[in-house]
């Protein structure tokens, strides 16, 4: 790991990548080859995630439609100080981290319990990190943060075990549901070799709701949501010297009823070829061709405990919201 930036108590260090990646994330160059020649066309939605992605999201996160921020907040502010107390102290580590807004509340309650603590916030997004764990060390001026820039995958592969009584890795906003089944179990299963015995895993789900609700939730009337859409292009041609005409795309977000996932696309106005320089690659997309960012899977509580129970990873306590839209589930890893 090569360190960027280090004072007495704020480390922030670049993760390795990784050359052989073949499952949850490929490398940064072949995904996007592999994704735009298939049928539909893919982009992974990590690359929604430059600086103005990492701020339109932000944005997001404030949008009425937008609920699962604000649920899963609620959630955490009610019982924050119980799941500090059943974990005891501990290293913290936290999977795409963002803004870490929500953390402040985790953060609270381990402060409270006055046995120091460590956290570790992870983000494929350099920007955002660097200035949350700056502005978060300002705010908790004895606690250690050791900040590290890469992606889950990596992440998953390069942690080395803590120092610390126990450690609880945690992954907010429902995120997991970006990932496709067999992402999904190949995630779990890097959870679950990552953590020691005794260690926890804290997870956030958005639950199975109304098509309505759903639908709301990612057009909003603002349209912030396809602004945040659209900026993956501007994304891909920045990095990758890329000639897609953002303004020759619209946004789409549907409910698939059957498979209980949010679907996102960019969908083309017109026929065009697109050229990615730095990648050598040039597709063709169709008029009315569309192009998937994101999925959100929406999940079934008891079938989601029983899946983290198939991987050793043994849920402890589920806390949800009055109506039941959102979840966190904590477990503890057994093996
Ligand atoms: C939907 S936001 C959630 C942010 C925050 N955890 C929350 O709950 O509000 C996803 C975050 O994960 C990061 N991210 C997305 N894909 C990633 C990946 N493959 N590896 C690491 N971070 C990733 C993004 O940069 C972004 O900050």
């Amino acid at each position: 790991m090569l360190t960027q930036l280090q004072t007495d108590q704020l480390k922030i260090e670049y993760l390795q990548p990784i050359e052989t990646a073949k499952e949850t994330e490929n490398s940064f160059d072949q995904d996007i080859k592999k994704g735009l020649n298939e049928c539909p066309k893919k982009i992974p939605s990590k690359y929604f995630y430059d600086d103005q992605g990492s701020q339109l999201f932000e944005q997001i996160c404030e949008l009425p439609e937008y609920y699962p921020t604000r649920t899963e907040a609620s959630i955490l502010r009610q019982y924050v100080e119980e799941i500090a107390q059943i974990t005891g102290t501990c290293e913290l580590v936290e999977l795409g981290s963002g803004s870490s807004t929500k953390t402040r509340l985790l953060l609270d309650a381990y402060d409270k319990q006055n046995d120091g603590f460590k956290y570790m916030p992870i983000d494929v997004s350099a920007g955002i990190l660097k200035e949350s764990a700056l502005q978060l060390q300002q705010e908790y001026s004895s606690l250690e943060i050791q900040g590290l820039v890469g992606t889950y995958h990596q992440a998953l592969t390069q942690l080395t075990p803590t120092a610390w009584p126990a450690r609880m890795i945690f992954f907010l906003g429902s995120s997991i549901g970006n990932f496709s089944e067999t992402d999904y179990d190949n995630f779990l299963n890097k959870i679950a070799h990552v953590l020691e015995k005794g260690d926890y895993f804290l997870l956030g789900i958005d639950l199975q709701k109304p098509k309505s609700i759903l639908e709301a939730a990612y057009n909003d009337s603002q349209g912030v949501t396809a602004a945040f859409n659209l900026n993956m292009l501007a994304h891909l041609n920045h990095q990758f010297e890329g000639n897609f005409d953002v303004n020759c795309f619209y946004h789409q977000a549907i409910y698939n009823e059957e498979k209980k996932q949010i679907e996102m696309y960019l969908v083309s106005e017109k026929e065009q070829e697109i050229v990615l320089k730095n990648l050598d690659l040039k597709v063709n997309v169709k008029k009315g061709e569309r192009i998937l960012t994101e999925i959100s899977r929406k999940f079934d509580v008891e079938e989601t405990r029983d899946k983290l129970e198939s991987k050793d990873l043994n849920p402890v306590k589920v806390f949800t919201d009055e109506n039941n839209w959102f979840a966190l589930i904590l477990c503890q890893a057994c093996k």
